[in-house]
């Protein structure tokens, strides 16, 4: 059989099938999802950590569907080849099946992504998770760790084998409902290894260890736009707040002292301004 086209969802099965593994960010905008698709990620995550990474908030439950849509529309610009999976926020489909399938509808209508991804994998999201499916729509699962319930769940913890049982049963349900894959966030490596072990289709992992079938980091995190925020998950691939910091202050001198701009930089009929 041939193998699955660059940006759908059967890349992510094939992958699996491979041992190849899968590699995805989040991304928010059109440059970085240029970015993103000209180094080959598999797919991109338009998460609601958006909410965070962009708009300054301290969780992700003030993300909206508008403000989910536009970052999805300018990702899909910036990346037109690669899976864009849209983040269905806190607020869009708790309410009922049929809101969950409006909020779905709208990101691959207007924000024109491929699939999208819900939190959760107790009874209610799997009604959701379901009614979303039977629409047309696929669908990324994620359970572990839900930034989306940490106000019940009183914090962001890693989860460990002590509910091995429950995450279990919420990966298979997820899988027997049609899942094309799932987010597994913030779990010990041995419980997100047997999970991966235990169902057929692709794992991504965050703060999940080594066994997962695919990794995701939030951009802005590994790029060391959020100099603050340091877990033990993370690795940092370069030190953008560090450069920004440098390139904005060295260009404030140069507005300050006169030689921003210089006449390589202004027009005049002879090219070289004015004296
Ligand atoms: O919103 C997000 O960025 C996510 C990832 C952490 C998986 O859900």
């Amino acid at each position: 059989m041939a193998a699955a086209k660059r940006g759908t969802i059967q890349l992510l099965g094939d992958k699996r099938k491979r041992g190849e593994k899968i590699v995805s960010l989040t991304a928010y905008d059109f440059p970085t999802a240029r970015i993103e698709e000209l180094a080959g990620v598999d797919f991109i995550l338009v998460g609601d950590s958006a909410a965070m990474a962009v708009h300054g908030q301290g969780t992700t439950l003030g993300a909206t569907m508008d403000m989910m849509i536009a970052h999805t529309r300018a990702v899909r610009a910036g990346a037109p080849n690669t899976l864009v999976v849209g983040d269905m926020p806190f607020g869009s489909y708790q309410g009922s099946d049929e809101q969950a399938v409006a909020s779905a509808v709208r990101f691959l209508a207007e924000g024109e992504a491929d699939a999208v991804k819900l939190e959760g994998g107790n009874p209610r999201s799997l009604s959701r998770a379901r009614a979303i499916m039977e629409s047309g729509i696929p669908l990324m699962g994620h359970i572990g760790l839900l930034p989306q319930s940490v106000r019940a769940t009183g914090g962001y913890r890693v989860v460990t084998s002590a509910s091995a049982e429950r995450l279990l049963a919420e990966a298979m349900s997820l899988e027997a409902a049609g899942a094309f894959a799932i987010v597994i966030e913030s779990v010990e490596e041995a419980l997100a290894r047997d999970l991966t072990r235990a169902i057929g289709i692709p794992t991504i992992g965050i703060g999940a260890g080594r066994y997962t079938d695919g990794q995701i980091l939030v951009v802005s995190d590994m790029l060391g736009l959020t100099p603050d925020f340091d877990p033990k998950f993370l690795r940092r691939y370069a030190d953008l707040h560090s450069t920004i910091l440098q390139a904005v202050t060295s260009y404030a001198e140069d507005v300050r002292s006169g030689s921003f701009p210089g006449p390589e930089n202004t027009y005049s009929p002879t090219g070289g301004g004015v004296e």
